[in-house]
């Protein structure tokens, strides 16, 4: 199995392009099913869950197009996929698909409004936290469905079609607002959605849903309002900047002092994660042509963190900014209130010498620790490329093993990062 090795001590200069936002991408390429036209997204990331989504909407019968090169485009450019699912041939969804990626069980909310009735395994996914479904099951009930858990399957129907309703999630899902607010497209009447998720990528499926004939308002809000129609058609839509990809090399830069053009990426996608890097002492600056990211020489100050759903500061970079807190002068306090288990990066961290402990939900990090190099491993993406900007300032040599996680979300991570000077090679342990 491929592992990552790295040695550290490289500032990072350059310029970084930012890839299109795979959470973005995965909710875009499901919402192909709720149509039999075609469906082309732009600036699609070469990533594995995008590979493996690929796989669980071939076997609904999506067919999957990659757009060859066209003149002017970078290898780093995004894909342009097209997507039709002419006919929904299967409406189950297996484990052994399911299973490997979470956001594959979002697919109950179209399959149950186009076809009325599905299969879908209860899903897998990072080992994060306990992660259930009971939104998307009440949610879906309350859209007029009948569903059964069967021998670890959810069984929906709903024969006469979903029905427009009101609908107050319990706490800010992403994955069961995308996923109603799919199903609502073609209930009979209106759906109003209540302490929805209001993150960039809920608004980026909103708009590619509303230029495939949906009638939403509202999203980028608490309270989104869909108005059934009968029928999708077919459109085009660039996947928006990725948000995560852009903090986590900010922070990369951040760590290892440099200066860095990430380019493409939008500033307005992660403002408290900006605010909270400046309060560091890293320079941000917005350009036209990105955020460029800089610390030279100056010390990082230690900073306390929450997560919080959109427009908090993101769970997905809570991780990377424990590595970051690492080395500011000072204790910085970070707590975790989206998942109870997204701390798993803690005991690698300390294997490259932090010093960080655990009070519940709260991490206290230790700033100023000297990392040193070591063999590492984390079991899931965001902590797995914590890692990679620890190693990026431990003496000597790191190698981060389980390489397959950081592929499901990164995009030519090492690629990127040697072009701006880090010494980090992909090998095979
Ligand atoms: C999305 O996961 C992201 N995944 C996650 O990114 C991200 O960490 C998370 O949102 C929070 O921002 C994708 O977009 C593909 P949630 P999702 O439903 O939708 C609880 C990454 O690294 N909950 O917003 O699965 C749940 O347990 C990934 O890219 C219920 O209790 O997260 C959690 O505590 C990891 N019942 C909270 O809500 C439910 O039915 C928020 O989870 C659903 C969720």
């Amino acid at each position: 199995m491929d592992a990552i090795r790295i040695v550290g001590g490289a500032q990072l200069n350059g310029t970084i392009p930012i890839s299109g936002a795979k959470n973005a991408a995965l909710p875009l390429m499901i919402a192909s099913l709720l149509t039999d036209e075609e469906l082309i997204l732009e600036n699609l990331p070469r990533l594995r869950d995008v590979q493996q989504l690929q796989q669980i909407l071939s076997n609904h019968g999506v067919s999957y197009m990659i757009e060859g090169k066209r003149p002017g485009m970078d290898s780093m450019d995004g894909q342009i996929v097209r997507l039709q699912a002419r006919e929904i041939i299967d409406t189950r969804a297996p484990y052994d698909l399911v299973s490997k990626m979470r956001a594959s069980f979002w697919v109950i909310g179209p399959l149950l409004a186009r076809m009325k009735e599905c299969r879908v395994s209860l899903p897998g996914g990072c080992a994060i936290g306990t992660r259930p479904v009971d939104f998307f099951i009440d949610g879906l009930k309350a859209l007029g469905a009948e569903i059964d858990i069967e021998r670890g399957y959810a069984v929906a129907s709903a024969p006469e079609g979903l029905k427009g309703a009101e609908y107050e999630f319990s706490k800010v899902s992403v994955g069961a607002t995308h996923t109603l607010m799919m199903a609502a497209t073609l209930a009979k009447g209106t759906t109003v959605l209540k302490n929805s998720a209001r993150e960039p990528e809920v608004t980026d499926l909103a708009n590619c849903l509303i230029a495939m004939g949906a009638n939403i308002s509202g999203a980028g809000t608490d309270t989104i309002t869909i108005e059934g129609v009968e029928k999708l058609h077919g459109a085009r839509h660039s996947v928006l900047p990725d948000r995560i990809e852009t903090g986590t090399y900010a922070m990369a830069v951040a760590m290892t002092g440099g200066d860095v053009l990430l380019k493409g990426a939008r500033a307005d996608l992660l403002q408290a994660a900006l605010d909270v890097l400046e309060q560091t002492g890293t320079g941000i600056e917005v350009t036209n042509e990105g955020i460029r990211v800089s610390r030279n020489g100056s010390a990082l100050k230690a900073v306390d963190v929450t997560t919080d759903p959109f427009p908090g500061f993101p769970t997905d970079l809570q991780a990377q900014f424990m590595a970051l807190m690492t080395r500011a002068e000072g204790t910085s306090t970070i707590t975790e209130t989206i998942f109870e288990n997204r701390f798993m990066h803690v005991q690698e961290l300390a294997r490259l010498g932090a010093s960080i402990s655990l009070d519940g939900q709260k991490a206290h990090v230790e700033g100023g620790s000297e990392l040193k190099g070591a063999q590492v491993m984390a079991t899931d993406l965001r902590a797995s490329v914590s890692l990679v900007i620890a190693g990026l300032v431990a003496e000597g040599e790191t190698k981060v093993n389980r390489v397959y996680h950081l592929d499901r979300g990164f995009e030519r991570l090492e690629d990127k990062l040697t072009a701006c000077g880090a010494t980090i090679e992909r090998i095979s342990a």
